[in-house]
C-alpha cells in the first residue's frame, strides 16, 4: 500500500498512541546518519520531525535508504516503536518514539542545498546571509522557524477576521488599480495599455474608498489588504506591505480604542501573550517632551527632563551660551548603573562618539554620590544649584545623569530619545518580555516645513478645533487634529483619525495645504462629489499587520514575518524584480524608458 493524501500521517503528530502501528508518512530528508548496521534518518514535514529507522534485514528499503541526502522527498511505510532509554532524543517532540521502515519511496531527489536547512541548525538561519536566505526563500521557509512566523501570521489573520466580523465589521476589498491616495509616499504607477499616457497608481491605503463605504451607509467596514508605499526603506518598512484597515460611522475616538485594544488584545493572546487594558494615553506633545518622539518606549523609566530653569545660573559657559541662545537643557536619569558606566564609556564612547553620531555636538554627564553631584564640571555648580538638578532629575546616589543641550530644542529631544534608547540597549534594561501599549493623541492636523503646511496624517483627519483660513501658517501649525496612533514598545503599530465629514471643511483643508481649485478637482473630484450627498460623521484606523505580527513573535525583522519580502534595497532577490522588460512591452504601453547614462 503507497502513501496517499488519505492515509498521510504527519511526522509531527506520531505520539505513543500509535505504538505498533503501522504509519504512513512523506516529507522532507532532514539529516541521515549511518551507524554502519543501522541507518537513521530524521524524516520533516510541516508539522515537526521523526525518526525513520532502516534495518539491512529489509534489503531493499534499506539499500535504496543509503542513497539519501538532505532535502531528498520520500514517503515512509513503517511501524511505531518506543526508542530504549539510552536512545531518547530529547530535543525532539518525537523524540521517544521512532518508525522502524518497511516500504521507502523517493519522490524525489536534491541537489545540495545553498544553506543548511535541518532542525540541527541550532541558530536557526541567523548566520546564513539573508540575501542568500531569500533568493532560495523557497528553502528558507522549510526551516522550521519561519513556517512557524507564517503559522502564527496566519492565525493572527484568523482572529482579526473573527474579531472585525464579530463586532460588526464586514470585509470588503477595494481596487489594487486606483488613482493616488495622499499618504506622503511615492506611489507605484501602473502604465495602462487601453489609455496610453495614462497611469493607475497602487493604493498607499484603501483611505479613500474605505471612506466612500461609510458614505455607501456600510456602516463598519474592514480589510486586511496590501499597500503599496514608494519611500525609503527603514528596518520596519517594505515597499508593499499589510494592512488591517478599519472604518466605522457614527462613532468617536473611544469607539476606535476601545475596539482595537479588545483586537490587539485577542491578537496577542494568540501567542498567549496578555496585555492589561485600557492602554495609558499620552499627547503627542507629552511624548515629545518625555521620549523625544511621537513613538515612545514605555518599558522603561529614563524619561527625559527639562532643566534648562534649573541651570539658568550655573556658571558654565556651554549651557550660558544655549540659554542665551533660547536653546533647551535635557537630561537623563539612569537608576543605579553608576558602577557600569566608566569614565571611559560616558566620555570616550558616549559622548565623543554615540551622541555626536546621533547629531548634538556632545554630552554632560554627572554621578550622583554622597547626596552630591561629581564630574569634571560641578565646579561650575554651587551647593544649592547641585541641589535643585539632583531634585529635578530625581536622582539618588548610583544614578549617573547625562544631559544633551543645544540652542535647537528640537534637535535635544531627537538626539536625547534616541541616545535614551541607547544607553538602555547598552546597559540592557529594556525588559524583554513586556508589553507596554500606549494611545500617543491630539497630534498637530499640520506639519510646517520650510515655510509649507502638509498634513500630519493626512488630509481628511478632522481638526480638534475651528480652523480659520485667514490664521498665519504659525498658528495653523499649532492647531491639533482628532488623530491617535497605538505604540508598543517604540514601535508604531496603527494610526488613524476621526474624519472630516463636511464637504465644506474637506475643501477648506485642501485649499489651505495649498491645492489649487483645479488640483483639488483633479485628483479628489469624485471624493468631494461623494460629500454632497449626506456623509456620515466616521473615523477609523489601520494596523501595520506587519510589524504587529514582528512584535508578536519577536522576530528582528518584518521581513521574517513576509513569505516573500524585498531586501533592504526594495528589490526581491529571489525573482530580481523590479526588472527589466522587452521592448515589445513597453512599446504596447506606449511608455519610452530614459535609461541612465553608463559612464
Ligand atoms: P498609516 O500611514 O499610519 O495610516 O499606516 C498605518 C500603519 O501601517 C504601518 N505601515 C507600514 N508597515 C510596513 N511598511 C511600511 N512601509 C509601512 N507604512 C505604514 C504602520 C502604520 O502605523 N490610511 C491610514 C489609516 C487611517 O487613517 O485609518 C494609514 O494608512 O504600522
Amino acid at each position: 500500500m503507497t502513501v496517499t493524501w488519505r492515509n498521510r500521517r504527519y511526522c509531527g503528530d506520531i505520539t505513543e498512541a500509535d505504538l505498533g502501528n503501522q504509519v504512513h508518512l512523506a516529507g522532507w530528508v532532514d539529516t541521515v546518519r549511518d551507524h554502519g548496521h543501522l541507518l537513521f534518518v530524521h524524516l520533516r514535514d510541516v508539522k515537526g520531525i521523526v525518526q525513520i529507522v532502516f534495518d539491512p534485514r529489509q534489503s531493499e528499503s534499506y539499500a535504496l535508504a543509503q542513497l539519501l541526502r538532505s532535502e531528498f522527498v520520500v514517503s515512509v511505510m513503517g511501524t511505531v516503536h518506543q526508542r530504549s532509554d539510552d536512545t531518547v532524543n530529547t530535543k525532539l517532540v518525537t523524540g521517544y518514539l521512532e518508525v522502524h521502515c518497511d516500504q521507502l519511496e523517493v519522490v524525489s531527489t536534491s541537489e545540495t542545498p545553498p544553506f543548511l536547512i535541518s532542525e540541527k541548525d541550532g541558530d536557526h538561519g541567523v548566520t546564513v546571509d539573508e540575501e542568500l536566505r531569500l533568493k532560495y526563500r523557497y528553502l528558507d521557509i522549510r526551516r522550521p522557524i519561519v513556517q512557524r512566523n507564517l503559522l502564527v501570521r496566519h492565525q493572527i489573520l484568523q482572529a482579526a477576521r473573527t474579531f472585525l466580523s464579530d463586532n460588526g465589521f464586514c470585509e470588503v476589498d477595494t481596487p489594487v488599480l486606483t488613482k493616488s491616495t495622499p499618504e506622503g509616499a511615492r506611489d507605484y504607477l501602473v502604465p495602462s495599455r487601453v489609455h496610453q499616457g495614462k497611469f493607475y497608481a497602487l493604493p498607499q491605503s484603501p483611505q479613500l474608498f474605505k471612506q466612500l463605504l461609510m458614505i455607501g451607509g456600510l456602516d463598519r467596514y474592514f480589510q486586511i489588504t496590501k499597500c503599496f508605499r514608494d519611500e525609503d526603506l527603514r528596518p520596519n518598512r517594505q515597499p508593499e506591505f499589510t494592512q488591517i484597515d478599519l472604518e466605522a460611522s457614527f462613532i468617536d475616538e473611544s469607539f476606535v480604542m476601545e475596539l482595537v485594544e479588545g483586537l490587539v488584545v485577542r491578537l496577542f493572546g494568540v501567542a498567549g501573550v496578555s496585555i492589561p487594558t485600557p492602554f495609558p494615553t499620552i499627547t503627542y506633545a507629552d511624548s515629545m517632551a518625555r521620549f523625544g518622539n511621537d513613538h515612545p518606549d514605555m518599558r522603561f523609566g529614563m524619561e527625559m527632563v527639562d532643566v534648562t530653569d534649573a541651570v539658568r545660573t550655573v556658571n558654565y559657559n556651554i549651557f550660558k551660551t544655549i540659554i542665551a541662545a533660547g536653546g533647551t537643557i535635557k537630561g537623563i536619569t539612569v537608576k543605579g548603573q553608576s558602577e557600569r558606566l566608566s569614565k571611559n564609556v560616558l566620555q570616550e564612547e558616549f559622548a565623543k562618539k554615540v551622541v555626536p553620531a546621533l547629531g548634538a555636538r556632545g554630552m554632560t554627564w554627572m554621578r550622583c554620590e554622597g547626596g552630591k553631584l561629581q564630574s569634571n564640571i560641578v565646579q561650575f555648580f554651587t551647593d544649592e544649584e547641585q541641589t535643585l538638578l539632583i531634585q529635578r532629575m530625581g536622582a539618588d546616589d548610583g544614578d549617573v545623569l547625562m544631559f544633551i543641550a543645544d540652542s535647537n530644542p528640537r534637535l535635544v529631544d531627537d538626539v536625547l530619545g534616541r541616545f535614551r534608547i541607547h544607553v538602555a540597549d547598552y546597559l540592557g534594561v529594556i525588559p524583554e518580555n513586556t508589553v507596554s501599549p500606549c494611545w500617543v493623541t491630539d497630534f498637530p492636523l499640520f506639519e510646517l516645513v520650510g515655510g509649507k503646511l502638509s498634513a500630519m496624517h493626512h488630509p481628511f483627519t478632522q481638526p480638534a478645533g475651528a480652523v480659520q483660513s485667514s490664521m498665519a501658517p504659525g498658528d495653523l501649525a499649532q492647531m491639533s487634529a482628532r488623530a491617535y496612533d497605538v505604540v508598543i514598545n517604540g514601535v508604531e503599530i496603527g494610526g488613524g483619525s476621526i474624519r472630516i465629514h463636511s464637504p465644506d471643511q474637506q475643501q477648506q483643508i485642501f485649499e489651505i495645504l495649498g491645492l489649487q481649485p483645479e488640483e483639488i478637482q483633479e485628483k479628489f473630484g469624485f471624493f468631494i462629489d461623494a460629500f454632497r450627498y449626506g456623509p456620515p460623521p466616521h473615523g477609523g484606523l489601520a494596523i501595520g499587520l506587519d510589524r504587529l505580527v514582528a512584535m508578536i513573535l519577536g522576530t528582528d525583522s518584518i521581513r521574517d514575518v513576509i513569505a516573500f519580502p524585498k531586501n533592504r534595497m526594495a528589490v526581491c532577490p529571489m525573482t530580481q524584480a523590479p526588472d527589466l522588460v522587452h521592448p515589445e512591452q513597453l512599446a504596447d504601453l506606449g511608455v519610452v524608458v530614459k535609461l541612465p547614462v553608463v559612464e
